[in-house]
């Protein structure tokens, strides 16, 4: 167990191509309304002032931009969190790689680990102090969920119906993820397969709290969703 005081570590995973956005820079240096989308995930994250050190995991090839970036966001924050130490370090083939990697260059002291997708360029930073909240509050595993509004149906490899989960059980998982580093390591020591690092936690056999998310902590994956970014931003 760690302390509640535990030193908060943010990991901001940067390093995709984004083969479904189409755009001809990796998706975190897509611009929206004139900021690349690490720029605004950046700076969501710097205005929680838990935030003590980040690492932002970058396109190898893209080092330079990411820090310029990473300067650029410091430079537009007067939260005591744009003072916290960035590092710039590069990424691997899947996700679980680039957060391996975001893992390895955070500094010994750092005790909670928040993981955020960069693509979830708009999340705000109350998002962020509920998940460190939660952690503090004795969760080793937490992740921001929003009700699903669809109904959901699990389907066989044909295409059949095998199932309707309750909608009112379902969540929608958002990140940031945050977890005690010790039960984080242990998962990405395990495998690193899976779509979200909770998904590791939960294999590990530990629970996963599940705390308010936001809609604006949309992923941009599409161009769709990049156009609808930019209407959150304009409202
Ligand atoms: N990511 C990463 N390293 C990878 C793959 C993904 O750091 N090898 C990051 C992305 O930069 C993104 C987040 O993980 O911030 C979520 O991934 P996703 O939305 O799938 O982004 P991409 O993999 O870039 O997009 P696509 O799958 O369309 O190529
Ligand atoms: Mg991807």
């Amino acid at each position: 167990m760690q302390p509640a005081s535990a030193v908060v570590g943010l990991i901001v995973v940067a390093a995709g191509s984004g083969s479904r956005l189409g755009a001809d820079v990796p998706k975190a240096f897509v611009p929206l309304a004139g900021v690349p989308l690490l720029g605004h995930a950046l700076r969501g994250a710097l205005a929680c002032p838990d935030v003590a050190e980040v690492v932002v995991v970058s396109p190898t090839g893209w080092l330079g931009e990411a820090d310029a970036v990473c300067r650029w966001a410091r430079s537009r924050s007067c939260e005591p969190s744009s003072g916290a130490p960035v590092r710039v370090v590069p990424g691997g083939a899947e996700r679980g790689d680039s957060v391996a990697a975001g893992l390895a260059a955070l500094s010994d002291r750092v005790g909670v680990v928040l993981v955020h997708d960069a693509a979830r360029c708009l999340t705000p930073a109350s998002v962020f102090g509920r998940v460190v909240a939660a952690i503090r509050g004795g969760a080793a595993a937490v992740v921001p969920g929003v009700p699903v509004v669809d109904t959901i149906k699990q389907v066989d490899s044909a295409g059949r119906v095998v199932a309707t989960p309750e909608r009112s059980s379902l969540r929608a998982v958002q990140t940031p993820q945050g977890f005690r580093r010790d039960v984080l390591e242990r998962a990405h020591a395990e495998s690193s397969e899976a779509t979200d690092d909770a998904g590791l936690v939960e294999r590990l056999g530990e629970s996963v709290l599940v705390v308010e998310g936001d809609p604006r902590a949309l992923k941009v994956t599409t161009p769709a969703d990049l156009e609808a970014a930019a209407r959150i931003l304009a409202g």
